[in-house]
């Protein structure tokens, strides 16, 4: 194995900081190497928020209350964002029309790319982290504190900081239940029950649910209606 592969495979989430703060240039490099990501047609359809102060901090995490928020450094807030294309449009007097499913995938991969990106510089540099998703269950609260203007949107956050834990890394499905040759193996249900079985050894006394049931709590409601609620206020569905 080489360096850069051990480091992928060494990653867990870190919730928990020390009370230290990252040196701005080691920011830098880790902002740098987000924006080194991949990006459809090197459109780079996101930004970044980097959010240090206490005053913002404290905002994000009453919407989102993650202790990680709070003891972070840093939060980076990534934005799905075509309002640089429509500055395009402006450019060159074209029509603009950034609504659809297609758009929103588009700017939400090539956030996540740069939100890993980052991630993987920020532990190389000796730093740990967590994304944070739910702040999309307060998505247009979150829009109107960060002032994210139309054809943008709040995709996840990123807490950055020392390390105050570690925790040894989380099992993942085996390989054969989630990497298929030449074409798609649907699973069954012992594949689930198997992953319980890993995730429940793991976790230990710590679990309060088995794995599965966290999957069918996702999924047996409708979706929280945040998202849709800043897609469509910022002309985005
Ligand atoms: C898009 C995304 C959103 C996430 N949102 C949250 C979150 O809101 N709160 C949290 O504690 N962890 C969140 N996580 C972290 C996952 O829970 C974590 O990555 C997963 O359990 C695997 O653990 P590991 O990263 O330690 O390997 C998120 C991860 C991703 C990729």
């Amino acid at each position: 194995m080489n360096e850069s592969i051990k480091l992928m495979m060494a990653h867990s989430s870190v919730r928990r900081f020390k009370d230290e703060s990252i040196p701005d240039e080691d920011l830098q490099k880790i902002l740098e190497a987000a924006g080194a990501a991949s990006s459809w047609k090197n459109f780079q359809s996101y930004s970044i928020i980097v959010v240090r102060s206490e005053e913002k901090k404290r905002a994000l995490c009453e919407l989102t209350p993650q202790p990680a928020i709070i003891q972070a450094d840093t939060i980076l807030l990534f934005v799905g964002d075509h309002n640089r294309a429509s500055k395009a449009a402006e450019l060159h007097s074209a029509t603009f029309d950034a609504k659809g499913t297609e758009n929103l995938l588009i700017s939400s991969v090539d956030a996540a790319l740069a939100g890993q990106n980052a991630m993987l510089a920020a532990e190389s540099l000796g730093y740990g982290g967590v994304f944070i998703g739910m702040i999309r269950h307060s998505a247009l609260a979150v829009a109107e504190i960060f002032n994210l203007p139309d054809y943008t949107y709040p995709v996840f956050c990123i807490a950055l900081g020392v390390p105050n834990q570690n925790f040894p890394v989380k099992p993942r499905l085996a390989l054969d239940t989630f990497v298929f040759q030449e074409e798609y193996k649907e699973q069954t249900v012992d594949t689930i029950e198997a992953h319980d079985a890993i995730q429940t050894e793991y976790a230990g006394a710590r679990q309060t649910e088995l794995w599965s049931e966290r999957l069918v709590n996702q999924f047996k409601e409708t979706e929280q209606p945040e998202t849709k609620a800043v897609l469509e206020k910022n002309k985005l569905l």
